[in-house]
């Protein structure tokens, strides 16, 4: 049974009989570990009320566009990039065809459309509206976009009719949605990624360091993990919790993810630094801890650490080598640099200057830069971005 844990599931709930089947699944999804938001149309809730679905999922329900208050909560554009995966079951003809013009009138279709998460339908109509030509059509204009369908199944329907159209079951779609995150797109491949700040120590009570919390890096892992590959984590101090089945490497100065990074190479085929690694270190750590003296001013003098990516572009054999480049100016011009100086394969701008991206942030925004091209990721989840990185490097590897 495929996990779903830490998942975050924006369930879209339209007008049809079958909505009261979406109780259950909120609840199977729970199960498999997913944190569940539910928005509803307002022909939903003519099915089932917002009660119930607020009561089992433990989060207000959202159903108005217009609402100040709770966009003032968790608003369209947020519930968008919260979204790991949007499932809308049942997805009613109306709601489907809406959906394929591109209408954002009501607030399950605006979250739709700003979403950068995939989005899934579980189709739920009577079999007459499933054949017309119009429903097809549509049907075919979402897949050509990408829009995953789960279903529908055939047999008996709630008008008596027997055919096409009923919704699947919550267990079916569960499944299903579980796999949506399980690409293979990395099988076989063992990814080493660096994350987290290092810390320099200057005595044994304080150090330099950064404000990298490690999201993207956990993120990153998360998703080469989901993709297939075997991973090691190398990271440096953070609170969180490293994902399920990754290997974890705990590290505290830049010198010990070097070290790290270099043994890990026998067993690399694509390396990704996302850590914040301090460039000089302190020349030496205090053995006690320093005192307060009389000074007004103080020196520390500074030795430069080991540039770990640029290390292990140059080993050979060379695994496939991503860097990440925080500036806080001139982003693109000093990210091309920092790919050819230090031999990257790929390189993400990461502009930090804008504190909702970039360090400690939930969301980011960046640009992939290669050799023969560059790809501008718009704000979005870390966990999104850290999903299409890996997606955009297995293609990369997929063309060598
Ligand atoms: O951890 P979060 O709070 O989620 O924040 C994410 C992030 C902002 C830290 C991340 O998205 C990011 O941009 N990471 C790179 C930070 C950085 O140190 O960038 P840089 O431009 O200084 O370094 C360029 C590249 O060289 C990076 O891949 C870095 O890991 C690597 N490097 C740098 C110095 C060094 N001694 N060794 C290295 O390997």
């Amino acid at each position: 049974m495929s996990s779903l844990t830490n998942k975050q599931i924006v369930l879209g709930v339209t007008g049809g009989i079958a909505a009261y089947k979406s109780a259950e699944i909120i609840r199977r999804l729970q199960d498999r570990g997913a944190t569940v938001r539910v928005v509803m149309t307002r022909a939903a809730q003519e099915f089932i009320t917002p009660l119930t679905m607020q009561a089992l999922s433990g989060n207000p329900v959202h159903v108005d566009l217009l609402d100040t208050e709770a966009e003032m909560g968790m608003g369209h554009i947020e519930l968008a990039r919260w979204a790991d995966l949007i499932i809308v079951a049942p997805a009613s003809a109306n709601f489907i065809a809406r959906l394929a013009s591109g209408r954002s009138d009501d607030l399950l279709g605006a979250i739709c459309l700003a979403t950068q998460a995939p989005i899934a339908i579980a189709p739920a109509m009577n079999q007459g509206m499933w054949h017309n030509q119009s429903t097809q059509e549509n049907l075919t204009t979402l897949q050509e976009r990408g829009v995953v369908q789960f279903g529908p199944a055939a047999g008996s329907q709630a008008c008596g009719d027997v055919g096409l159209g009923r919704m699947l079951e919550p267990g079916e779609i569960v499944e299903l949605a579980a796999k949506q995150f399980q690409s293979g797109l990395l099988a076989g491949k063992r990814v080493v990624i660096t994350a987290g700040p290092t810390r320099e120590p200057l005595d044994p009570v304080r150090y330099l360091s950064n404000h990298s919390s490690g999201k993207m890096g956990y993120a990153v892992a998360e998703a080469a993990m989901e993709a297939g590959a075997r991973v090691l984590l190398i990271t440096g101090p953070t609170n969180l919790r490293p994902p399920e089945r990754v290997e974890v490497k705990q590290v505290t100065t830049a010198e010990e993810m070097y070290q790290a990074s270099l043994a890990a190479l026998d067993d690399c085929d694509v390396f990704i630094a996302s850590a914040a690694v301090a460039d000089y270190r302190p020349r030496q750590a205090a053995e006690q801890k320093l005192k307060k003296g009389t000074q007004e001013t103080m020196t520390i003098e500074l030795v430069k650490n080991p540039d770990i990516v640029s290390a292990v572009a140059a080993a050979s054999p060379k695994p496939f080598t991503v860097g990440f480049s925080a500036e806080t100016e001139k982003l693109l011009e000093h990210a091309r640099d920092k790919l050819q100086r230090k031999g990257l394969d790929l390189i993400v701008a990461n502009d930090v200057s804008d504190t909702s991206i970039g360090f400690n942030s939930e969301d980011n925004a960046a640009t992939l830069i290669w050799a023969e091209g560059e790809s501008a990721l718009t704000k979005r989840s870390k966990r999104q971005l850290a999903r299409d990185l890996t997606g955009h490097i297995a293609g990369m590897l997929a063309g060598r």
